[in-house]
């Protein structure tokens, strides 16, 4: 290949990909802000009063449309609540009893229920996709588990969202039931603006600010995302110095070896 044909085919290539990527943007939605995080970075840990807000914020707000299927009661020991504060709020939901003696689950058509258990997990808004869709103009609210890593810009994407709504710009075609949001793909959402001042009323006095809530929140879905989180840095720290360690014996050793030979 001649060479000025090898450069204009690396300048086509470079030009189309760089199409794609404002194709890409342009169906969309604006990239997340970088937020800075207490929990990013190699020694990073979640804040416990920002994670139990968050908590605050989860169960009497999103908790009315979203589930967070990987966590139970007693893991909310880890973002500082005692044993006997993760009793309490688990007894405050009514989980599925299970059988009774008579092998029944129901009892006139209503599910049997007792009070949840540090080992249940958190309940669920609704029976199935089918009831979420229809409570929600047909839209699914998604599972909160898994939302911080299941999109490339992580936790910034989710408080993002939280804050992005807006107007439309006039002239934007919406959509019946939808609002418009600055970071959602296609600009169009079938969340209503989850978040207003004062939606909660902080137990430690926090000033509840939609940008304070939507931090408080996605930190704890961060932490709800990967609990053990603090747990596999800390191992890494503990690798790392057993290897600094470890060179320095078979270093050491090495030159005893080395000493003899010479
Ligand atoms: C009234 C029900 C409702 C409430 C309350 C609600 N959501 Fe949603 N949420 C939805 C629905 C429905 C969608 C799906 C939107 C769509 O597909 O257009 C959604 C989507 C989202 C998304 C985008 C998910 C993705 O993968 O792109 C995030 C993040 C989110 N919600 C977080 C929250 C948080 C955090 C709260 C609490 C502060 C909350 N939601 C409260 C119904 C709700």
């Amino acid at each position: 290949m001649k060479k000025q044909t090898f450069i204009a085919w690396i300048t086509a290539g470079l030009l189309l990909a760089f199409s794609f990527n404002s194709a890409l943007a342009a169906g969309g939605a604006t990239p997340p802000p970088k937020l800075k995080w207490s929990f990013h970075g190699p020694f990073g840990t979640f804040d416990r009063a920002q994670m139990k807000r968050g908590w605050q914020v989860y169960k009497e707000v999103c908790a009315g449309c979203h589930s967070l299927h990987q966590i139970y009661y007693r893991n909310l020991q880890d973002i500082g609540f005692s044993a006997g504060e993760v009793k309490k709020i688990a007894a405050e939901d009514e989980v599925a009893a299970g059988p009774n003696e008579d092998g029944e689950t129901h009892d006139g058509g209503e599910l049997l229920v007792r009070p949840g258990k540090p080992f249940d997990k958190l309940i669920k808004p609704f029976a199935n996709d089918a009831a979420a869709r229809a409570a929600n103009n047909g839209a699914l609210p998604p599972d909160l588990s898994l939302t911080s890593k299941a999109h490339a810009t992580g936790v910034d994407y989710i408080a993002a969202v939280l804050t992005g709504y807006k107007d439309p710009p006039s002239g934007f075609k919406m959509n019946e039931g939808m609002a418009y949001n600055t970071y959602f793909a296609g600009n169009q959402i079938a969340m209503p603006a989850p978040l207003s001042a004062d939606a909660v009323e902080y137990a430690d006095g926090t000033k509840a600010t939609v940008e304070q809530m939507a931090l408080d929140v996605s930190t704890f879905l961060a932490w709800a995302a990967e609990p053990e989180m603090e747990e596999r840095k800390r191992l890494g720290i503990k690798v790392i110095l057993f290897l600094i360690v470890l060179t320095a014996l078979l270093y050491a050793l090495k030159r005893r070896i080395w000493a003899k030979v010479h």
